[in-house]
């Protein structure tokens, strides 16, 4: 079923090797890659860090970390050992000079040379300058870096410069993960590859949008950071503003790096700013089972929201008059993330205003569950006369393609992939990330200046009561998470 995409042999060099997301996601992914057999033989995946230690030592932390991370019945030993023979570690101070010269002398000229900043933004320059002076970075040379991409418009300004300094921007990939979900992915195919939508697709024929990214966890072991941030930087900025971005924005003429990108930016661009009663935050409050926020970020005075809601316009021709509802939070009902697009009425029913037509609906879920969900009007069967009534056309990709294609690859595997690749289709332009903090920066700053508080809501609901009410006061209201 799959179809491997052959890249060519790779030096990839991830400082922070021994990090969290290293374990979690980058060599989990890349094992999944050698697992499919796209991973040419010669390729070496280097772990950098401050410890001293054996590359048998990271090999053996690494094998763990598979073990933990890979779901079991797709990790044979074999596969294991296979694997961690493409591995090796060395030990780098990143602000100082020990280390440059031995892991240079590990780089080879003739492979795809890349290195994954898998560390806190605060060293970006640092590594970045150390690759640049002790002669590790020539002029393909990849980099890659993570989020949080800054913590306001200053602060993403200094990054994007620091690497400036020594890097081009087409060298440099700024990793959004949900770019590489596969179904964010589809939702450009579905966009652009039926003739079905695009024409309807519009304030014309399109009553309003949704946008639900409800996580279930909390924010405990994050809780010095998340208390720093709150769902708008964490989630808003990045991950909701490229779902925006994906369903608002004008077809690009092809699916190329900067030709997406630059109708990405247009609509970052064209969002009006945002009125103090289309935003509402919340926090949760435990029960019995889970633990408040407060707690869970110790600081019983944190005015962080867990959650947000908020109600945008895009100021241009194909959507003015047409909101946009997004939300996010921590400790919801359920974990969901769902795209809703709600069609306007039919103008006219030629069946009475009292027959049950309903407004068309598509909800494209992101995760879990993967699929399409159509609401199409129909005659009610049976003897009643002329009654409507709606019905899903529902696509669950599982069901549709077998169960084989469904298995979906992790986000990280197919970024990694495309940086080998050379493809910055689903990385983030620098002025892009400078637009989205352009955005949000006055959000921010209008509840910070208020001084205002996030409302509390209940771990395991749908959110804070006023989150329903920015729908409801428009008459609209949203998809139930679940
Ligand atoms: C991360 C956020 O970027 O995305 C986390 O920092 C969040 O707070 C996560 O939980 C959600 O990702 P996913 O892939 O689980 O939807």
């Amino acid at each position: 079923v799959s179809r491997i995409i052959p890249v060519d042999t790779f030096d990839l060099v991830i400082f922070g090797g021994t990090g969290d997301l290293a374990r979690r996601k980058i060599l989990p992914g890349l094992f999944r890659r050698y697992r499919s057999g796209q991973m040419p033989e010669a390729a070496r995946i280097i772990g950098v860090a401050r410890s001293d230690m054996a590359a048998d030592d990271f090999r053996q932390q690494i094998g763990q970390a598979l073990e933990e991370f890979v779901e079991e019945g797709k990790r044979s030993a074999n596969d294991i050992a296979g694997f961690l023979a493409h591995l090796d570690y060395v030990r780098v101070d990143a602000k100082g000079t020990d280390g440059w010269g031995e892991l240079k002398g590990k780089l080879r000229d003739e492979a795809v040379r890349a290195f994954y900043f898998s560390v806190a933004p605060g060293l970006f320059g640092d590594i970045a300058r150390g690759l640049h002076k002790h002669g590790l970075a020539h002029d393909e040379t990849r980099i890659v870096v993570e989020k949080p991409f800054g913590h306001d418009l200053e602060s993403a300004k200094e990054l994007n410069a620091g690497l400036a300094k020594y890097f081009d921007e087409h060298q440099v990939y700024r990793i959004d993960h949900y770019l590489g979900k596969e179904t964010v992915q589809n939702l450009m195919a579905v966009r652009f590859g039926n003739i079905l939508f695009e024409p309807l697709w519009n304030a014309q024929f399109i009553d309003h949008v949704q946008i639900t990214v409800a996580e279930t966890v909390g924010v405990g072991g994050r809780g010095s950071y998340y208390d720093k941030s709150g769902a708008m930087r964490d989630m808003i900025q990045n991950h909701l503003m490229q779902l925006l971005c994906l369903i608002a924005m004008e077809p690009p003429s092809k699916f190329d790096p900067d030709a997406v990108r630059d109708e990405k930016l247009k609509v970052i661009r064209a969002l009006e700013p945002v009125a103090k009663n289309d935003v509402v935050r919340g926090q949760y409050v435990g029960n019995d089972a889970v633990a408040d926020y407060i707690d869970d970020v110790e600081n019983p005075d944190s005015a962080t929201e867990s959650f947000i809601a908020l109600k945008l316009h895009l100021a241009n021709w194909r959507w003015a008059g047409t909101p946009f509802y997004v939300r996010t939070g921590k400790r919801l009902r359920a974990r969901m993330s769902e795209i809703v697009i709600r069609f306007k009425e039919t103008p006219h029913s030629i069946f009475g205003a009292d027959s049950g037509s309903k407004a068309n609906e598509l909800a494209i879920r992101l995760q879990p569950n993967e699929g399409m969900d159509l609401r199409v009007t129909i005659k009610e069967p049976g003897p009643g006369g002329m009654r409507l009534v709606d019905v899903p056309l529902d696509m669950t990709f599982a069901e549709a393609l077998g169960p084989e294609a469904s298995e979906v690859p992790d986000a990280y595997e197919r970024l990694i992939m495309d940086v080998i690749r050379g493809n910055q289709t689903l990385f983030m332009r620098g002025d892009e990330v400078e637009a989205a903090w352009a955005w949000a920066d006055p959000v921010i700053a209008a509840w910070e200046d208020n001084n205002d508080k996030p409302r509390a809501y209940d771990a395991g609901s749908s959110g804070p009561e006023d989150s329903l009410a920015l729908l409801h006061r428009d008459g609209r209201r949203w998809r139930e998470i679940k």
